[in-house]
Formats: structure tokens, sequence, C-alpha cells
């Protein structure tokens, strides 16, 4: 099946869904948001984050029939998170810097990525906002507003310049590893950025902007169209500790470089959130 599939429409039809759901996130980013909470008090859901979800799932439906998907809220709403076959699979993060959203603060995107017999094919980053909208195809190279784009280059820790975050979970262990790892690498490196959504921290290291990204907590809609977007642009994409990445675990290290990346996993101390994604 993942043979016939036809991603120059795949491509076509999510970019005008993701043009009309930017459109609504947009106009709504202009005032503070009502929200819900989630898993907690800082994991949040909008109406927009719902409704924008089920419009690109709607359009893509329509489009194609046959493909599955892994949405964010749907997940969320219906307990146990959809599972990833070999079957072409949309991996959809509608709002993915709710915080952000809800606060007015205008650094949120839509996230969507394109997995075809579970391999990456299409990767779409846009914040509406500020009209910045990331693509990839896979073995195309990656671009920012059809501008192509690079990773730094750079492999020196001391230069580097990381993006993370603290995450949506409050919980004692997890928030000791991330303290433990600014603790660390502060010291270190050129400097911290924490840009509030996982999708457009990853973007930054596609963009060269960013010279590492990690996280623990992240799920597959965080990631899967900005390790596409990494790759393309050159970078790499790894488990945290160095390993190969793994879409599911909840963990994630981008960087510009093999070195930077492995010089970044010998100094972070490690967490593994649970459940996984699978
Ligand atoms: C979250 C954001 C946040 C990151 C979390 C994500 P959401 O997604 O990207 O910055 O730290 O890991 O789950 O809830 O805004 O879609
Ligand atoms: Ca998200």
């Amino acid at each position: 099946m993942g043979d016939s599939v036809d991603l120059d429409k795949c491509y076509e039809v999510v970019s005008q869904l993701v043009d009309k759901a930017g459109a609504i996130i947009a106009k709504r980013n202009e005032t503070r948001q009502e929200f819900e909470e989630k898993a907690n008090d800082i994991d949040l859901v909008t109406a927009t984050d719902k409704e924008v979800e089920q419009l690109l799932i709607q359009g893509l439906i329509e489009a194609f029939p046959d493909h599955k998907f892994i949405g964010e809220e749907e997940s969320a709403a219906g307990g146990a998170p959809n599972k990833l076959t070999d079957a072409p699979t949309w991996i959809i993060d509608p709002v993915d810097g709710t915080m952000n959203f809800v606060h007015s603060f205008p650094h949120s995107c839509i996230s969507i990525g394109l997995k075809v017999k579970k391999i990456t094919e299409i990767g779409v980053i846009f914040n509406p906002m500020l009209q910045q909208r990331f693509t990839a195809r896979r073995g195309q190279g990656a671009f920012l507003n059809g501008r192509r784009i690079c990773a730094s280059g750079q492999k020196d820790l001391g230069k580097a310049l990381i993006t993370t975050e603290f995450g949506t979970q409050r919980d004692t262990e997890k928030l000791k590893a991330v303290f433990d790892n600014f603790q660390k690498l502060v010291p270190r490196v050129h400097g911290f950025r924490m840009l509030g959504s996982a999708a457009l921290n990853l973007a930054m290291v596609a963009l060269g902007a960013a010279d590492v990204n990690f996280e623990y907590g992240v799920h597959s809609w965080d990631v899967c169209a900005g390790e596409l977007l990494v790759l393309e642009a050159g970078g790499v994409v790894l488990d945290p500790t160095g390993d190969k990445f793994d879409i599911n675990s909840r963990r994630v290290l981008a960087a510009s470089t093999e070195e930077l990346a492995q010089a970044v996993a010998k100094q972070l101390t490690q967490f593994y959130p649970q459940p996984r994604d699978d």
C-alpha cells in the first residue's frame, strides 16, 4: 500500500489545510484563550486545539480515506495512544505550544508529519503568528518559507546555543533531571533558550539558529515533523543517551553535528518518561 502513496498530493493537501488552520490559530492568538487542564495544571488544551485537529483530520480523510491518524487531542481524549503501523499515518499536533497560545505569546505552531512504513516522508511546522513555515520532504532538503535551510555545523559544546523545555509534567524525578542538566550545561555552553514549543525548538536546530535541542517528555506528535526537518537540514536526531532515536520513547536529542550530540549526551542526567507512546 505504501508504494502507491502519492506524496506530491499529500504535500499539496496538507499545505492547504495548514493554511486554513493557521489562519484560525493566528486570529485567536490575538487574545488570551480559555483552557481546560489535561494530565495536570500545566498540561493544557483549548477549544482551538480540538477544532484545528478535527479540521486537519477531516480534510485529510476526505483526500486519503485509507490513511491513519495519531493526533494529540484525540489521543488525550481516547486514553490509549493510537499505534503506529506500516500504513500511511499522519502524526498531528494541532497547536504545539498550547501554554503560549493560552497566554497569547506568539510562539505556537501546527506540527504534522506523514509516516509511510514508519518512515517520515513529509514534515510541516507552521507558526502562523510569525508566518514561519518550515517544510521538509525526505531526500529533498529542509526549507523556511521556501528558502533552503541548513543546520549550523557547530561541533563545539562551548559555542552551542541549546533549546530545551521544562515540559508539561511536574513530577519531582523529572524536574530533578531537568535542573541537573541545567546545572551541568549552563556553565559550559553559549546559552539556553525555551520557545515553549518542542516542534519550534527542533525547527530552530534545522534553521541553524540553535545548535542543540533536547527534551524528556515529548510525544510523537511533538517531534515527528521536527525530526525530518533536522535530518534534511543536515543535522542529527538521537536518543539523549547518544543511541538511536526512538519516536515512541518520549525522549529527543537533536544537534547540528554528531560530535556535538555525543558531547551533550555524555553530560546528560537521563530520564525515561512513562508511559511510552507505544
Ligand atoms: C508541549 C510543548 C512544550 C513541551 C512539551 C510538549 P503542547 O506540547 O511543546 O513546550 O515542553 O513536551 O508536550 O502541550 O503545547 O502541545
Ligand atoms: Ca505538543
